[in-house]
């Protein structure tokens, strides 16, 4: 039997974070503590308007490679999940392996399932290796959502930050990702949407992040408490055998809700909101690391990663770590 592993993992976040009260600064109607007892986000990082999802991505990628002890050449999977891509194309995830120096390399695509992207692509890059067909893959998620807020929106641009974060996935024989589930309903995709386009050299529609901020609440917490469940069950586990609940970081009410629904204790959820806003499918892989590196997440661990995003999609990975 072939497992999916997790190898290594890294992350980046460019720049110094910027507070609420730096945005008060910039001139944003709004507060501290107005953001920080909604959403509890307290400050996030921004990246500069010329660095791009794939530069981060490129950072984010060699911590991951050198924590997972292997060489850019092992890679024979690249995928990205982001919905700030650097161009229509080619891919991010092709601009990532060239910035890698892998040239003739297996396959490397994008994956656009917004904040639910990379349980999306992790569950994608499973069955990859687990069919046997590729042996190491490269799974990100890189935003750079500062591009695509309404700065003159404060219901929403308070909300979100920049960031990458990545981990090497490898065939092993010990078990790895244990349970995937992923889910879309397309038919609530108008509460949260950037319903623009670029058509002959024009922006059609709205460039900007739309949101129907307490439709998408809802949405959320009733979804990440079922796919949850989801996971959990099919690997004939309780939720009392996972260690770490690892959610997309859309906000801290909502981790609170999901946690209470699952019966986890916030001491069993890792929250990095309040540091980075939310960053989209940037943010589990974000968490993840953060949570390695100091020392909370160990080897052998049950962790939980699930997320929910436009589409509207939802998923879930549940994995030995
Ligand atoms: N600062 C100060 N006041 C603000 C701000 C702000 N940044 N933004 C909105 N307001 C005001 C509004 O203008 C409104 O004022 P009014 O009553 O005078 O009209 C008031 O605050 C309440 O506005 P609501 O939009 O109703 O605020 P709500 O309590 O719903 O909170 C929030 C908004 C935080 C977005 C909430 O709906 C929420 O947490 N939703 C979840 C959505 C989310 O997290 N989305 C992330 C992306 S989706 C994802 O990742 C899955």
């Amino acid at each position: 039997m072939i497992y999916a592993r997790v190898a290594g993992t890294g992350s980046f976040l460019p720049g110094k974070p910027v507070t609420n009260d730096d945005l008060v600064a910039r001139g944003i109607e709004t507060s501290d503590e107005w953001i920080a007892e909604r959403t509890g986000i307290r400050m996030r990082h921004l990246a500069e308007p010329d660095v791009t999802a794939s530069q981060l991505a490129y950072e984010a990628s060699v911590r991951a490679i050198e924590a997972a002890g292997c060489q850019p050449s092992d890679i024979d999977l690249i995928i990205v999940a982001t919905s700030t891509p650097d161009y229509i194309f080619p891919s991010t995830a092709a601009l990532l392996q060239a910035r890698l120096g892998i040239t003739n390399g297996g396959a490397v695509f994008d994956l656009q399932a917004v904040c639910t992207g990379f349980a999306y692509a992790l569950a994608t890059a499973e069955k990859f290796i687990r069919s046997g067909s590729n042996k190491r893959a490269l799974v990100v998620g890189a935003e750079v959502f500062s591009r695509i807020l309404d700065w003159n929106d404060r219901g929403t641009c308070v909300l979100f930050g920049d960031g990458a974060g990545a981990v090497v996935l490898e065939a092993s024989a010990r078990p790895g990702i244990l349970a995937t589930a992923l889910h879309a309903d397309g038919s609530h995709s108008p509460i949260l949407s950037v319903p623009g386009q670029i058509n002959r050299g024009v922006v059609i529609g709205d460039p900007f992040l739309r949101m129907d901020g307490q439709a998408v609440f809802k949405f959320a917490v009733k979804v990440l408490g079922e796919v949850a469940r989801e996971v959990v069950e099919q690997a004939g586990l309780t939720m009392g055998d996972v260690d770490w609940l690892i959610p997309h970081q859309a906000n801290m009410r909502i981790l609170q809700a999901t946690g209470k629904r699952l019966g986890v204790p916030m001491e069993k959820v890792i929250a990095t909101v309040a540091q980075h806003g939310n960053t989209s499918a940037a943010s589990i892989p974000l968490a993840l690391d953060l949570a390695v590196r100091d020392g909370r997440v160990q080897r052998g661990q049950k962790l939980l990663l699930e997320g929910v995003g436009g589409g509207f999609t939802w998923g879930a990975v549940l994995l030995e770590f």
